[in-house]
């Protein structure tokens, strides 16, 4: 009896032996797969792989939608590679948007540090618009892989940070996916309905093309 509870608690120690890892550190010198990167050997880990400067100053909203989004993803930040944890920070101008977008990876909390933002996002099953003002402190959950949105809708700088379920979130803004590419004209116009001088200005404009 003692022998069988000795190789059973044998066996456990070897299984868990390979599962125990306190963390995957990203080599970002090798290509990532579908789980992320290959880990760095931990004798080459230091603590600066698990701490981050790139979110500390504002990001540049001179741009067409007068925003910008600083990620701390696995690419930049190699120390949540594998974690299931990301986060990044939101700079909005007066007037300034992150245009409907989607995130197919992971979740999404928004926590408002400054100024007044209207988020929402759609549901997928039956389109419902969920909506809100939030103002600093406020936070707000958009559920993976649904359309979403944030506006400055206040009249001075917003800042936020959104955290996510996931090392890499992904991202596809939908102006981009259909008017920022070759997608053909007429098979925009076919599959969105959109007028066809709507869809060229909107190409003119993000730099489509066909
Ligand atoms: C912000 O971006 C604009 C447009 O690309 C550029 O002209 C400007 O120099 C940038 N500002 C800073 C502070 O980098």
């Amino acid at each position: 009896m003692y022998l069988q509870y000795l190789f059973l608690f044998s066996v456990l120690l070897a299984a868990s032996d390979a599962l125990v890892q306190d963390f995957c550190v990203a080599d970002l010198s090798l290509l990532p797969g579908p789980a992320g990167y290959p880990c760095k050997k931990p004798s080459k880990v230091t603590a600066d792989d698990f701490a981050y400067h790139g979110l500390a100053a504002a990001g540049n909203t001179t741009n067409i939608i007068s925003a910008a989004v600083t990620p701390a993803f696995d690419g930049q930040f190699p120390g949540v590679n594998g974690l299931g944890i990301s986060i990044a920070r939101l700079d909005l101008a007066a007037g300034g948007v992150i245009p409907l977008h989607t995130h197919p990876g992971g979740s999404e909390i928004l926590v408002v540090i400054q100024g007044t933002i209207c988020a929402g996002f759609i549901s997928s099953f039956d389109n419902v618009v969920y909506l809100k003002t939030l103002n600093k402190g406020d936070i707000m959950v958009f559920p993976q892989g649904l359309l979403h949105f944030q506006i400055n809708s206040g009249k001075t700088p917003a800042l936020g940070f959104v955290s996510f379920g996931t090392q890499n979130p992904g991202l596809q803004i939908t102006d981009f996916a259909l008017f920022k590419n070759d997608f053909p004209t007429e098979l925009v116009a076919k599959t969105t309905f959109l007028d066809v001088a709507q869809i060229k200005k909107l190409k003119g404009v993000l730099g489509g093309t066909n």
